[in-house]
């Protein structure tokens, strides 16, 4: 941005105490992605940007997501929490470095858009020290507030230091900050302790900008896109709204949803053309659709890849590793796992497919069952292109099932079948001519000379 560069410092240190969980606050999900990723997904990148997070101590998960999404992320350990303004200085050696513009932003705020921290940059370009984000809370409690006096920014009050007068007043701090880089290390490490938690607050950075003779300014934005998430109720909250984003976004990406508000998605899943998501769906991570695909009612999918025409559901469950290939249809009752179906494969009813590859056309009939589990290992099964496997197979892997292959229903396989046999693995049928018919008078027989 006008060739200014930017230094973005997340805050992300702290228990989360409130969350009553032992997971650290910015690992919670929303979307089925780390609160912390998608704040660093919004956050300013490419060339002329760098990136900071603090993490607690001990946090070492805290600072491997930031890698995983951030590569190029600089961690910094906060030793103690003794606030927003203490946190920021944990990154005081990246801040020396120097950046034109250093925002900072926390890490429980993950409804942030990219839009909304390039606008946070606009007045340090026009003049001002510091930008604030602010918004019109629907209920202010716990937010710290924005004094304005004369149309000026003159200070930010935390909720606990708030006087009644100040605590009606709903114009909240989002806990985004803009400092022009040239004053913002001076004016942090002004900030002291003097407050009801004795917590250096980076809000004191306002006051203290009015006391240098600089300024500050507010930025507003909607209340939905700074949801701070102190609490899992909050958490609740910021789901819906991320729901409702996706959910659009799929809308207008074209897929077909005539119930949006029963299906639930993850941040990252990816939709080809003419996709159909009936109600009560529910995509977890990593999964793509590809164009054409179907996934019915009542289906719940984490990693997995569906490919181009292919059907899944109703009430079929896609575990991680899951690939489906073009046309392929997965039907009713039916969980998979580490399998790949690849085009055309048909499992349609009651099966479980784990740690398989499924060749192409293949139709594996109701009720079978890999059985790729011996209590210590997991073991393959592959079965092989165009194969047959009855109904209420159970294929004791490792296994191999050759091309073309029948298998009987109801055969427990446990050794390889050769490409274009047939294996039939279950008793022997006996049959008794008659047998009922005189079953059944001699039991009549029996009944009358009983009640006789
Ligand atoms: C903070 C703001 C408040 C604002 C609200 C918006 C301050 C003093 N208060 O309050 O004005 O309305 O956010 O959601 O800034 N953190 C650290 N180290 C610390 C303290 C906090 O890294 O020592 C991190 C937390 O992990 C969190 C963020 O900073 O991601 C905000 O801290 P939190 O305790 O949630 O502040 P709030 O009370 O919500
Ligand atoms: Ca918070």
């Amino acid at each position: 941005m006008s060739g200014r560069n930017c230094l973005t410092i997340v805050l992300a240190a702290g228990e989360g105490t409130r969350m009553r969980s032992s997971l650290p606050k910015v690992l919670h999900p929303v979307g089925g992605q780390t609160l912390l990723s998608h704040v660093l997904a919004a956050a300013p990148g490419g060339a002329g940007t760098s990136l900071a997070v603090v993490v607690g101590p001990g946090h070492q998960a805290v600072a491997d997501e930031a890698r995983r999404v951030r590569p190029d992320v600089m961690t910094f350990v906060q030793d103690e929490r003794l606030g927003t303004a203490h946190a920021v200085l944990a990154a005081k050696e990246a801040i020396i470095r120097g950046a034109d513009d250093l925002l900072i932003a926390f890490g429980d705020t993950p409804l942030i858009s990219a839009d909304t921290f390039a606008r946070m940059r606009a007045p340090l370009r026009a003049g001002a020290s510091l930008a604030v984000l602010g918004f019109h809370a629907h209920d202010p409690a716990g937010y710290g507030r924005l004094i304005v006096t004369d149309g000026r920014l003159t200070a930010i009050r935390e909720d606990a230091d708030a006087s009644p007068d100040e605590r009606r007043m709903t114009l909240c701090n989002a806990g985004v900050m803009a400092f022009d880089g040239r004053t913002a290390l001076r004016i942090i490490e002004k900030i002291g302790n003097t407050n009801s938690k004795g917590e250096y607050y980076l809000t004191d950075a306002v006051g203290i900008v009015g006391d240098m003779g600089l300024t500050a300014a507010v930025i507003e934005t909607g209340e939905d896109e700074v949801r701070g998430i102190n609490t899992k109720a909050q958490l609740a909250e910021a789901e819906q709204v991320m729901q409702a984003r996706l959910r659009k976004a799929a809308l207008d990406a074209g897929v077909t949803m005539v119930a949006p508000e029963t299906v639930f998605l993850s941040a990252d899943t990816s939709f080809g053309k003419d996709v159909t998501i009936e109600p009560y769906v529910i995509i977890g991570q990593g999964v793509t659709i590809a164009d054409g695909a179907v996934i019915h009612a009542f289906s719940h999918l984490v990693q997995a890849s569906i490919g181009r025409n292919a059907s899944v559901g109703p009430y079929a469950r896609l575990r991680p590793g899951t690939s489906v290939g073009e046309g392929a249809r997965i039907g009713n009752f039916v969980e998979t796992k580490a399998a790949v179906l690849e085009a055309g494969a048909k499992v349609n009813h009651l099966t479980y497919i784990g740690d398989a590859h499924v060749g192409a056309n293949a139709n594996i009939g109701a009720g079978t069952i890999t059985c790729n589990y011996d209590g210590f290992n997991k073991h393959r099964t592959e079965i092989g292109e165009g194969a047959f496997v009855g109904s209420n197979s159970s294929l004791v892997a490792p296994l191999r099932i050759g091309a073309g292959a029948y298998i009987g229903s109801g055969s427990v396989v446990t050794k390889n079948v050769p490409d274009d046999a047939l294996a039939v693995g279950r008793g022997q049928q006996t049959l008794r001519e008659g047998w009922a018919k005189r079953f059944r008078e001699m039991k009549l027989l029996a009944r009358k000379q009983k009640t006789g």
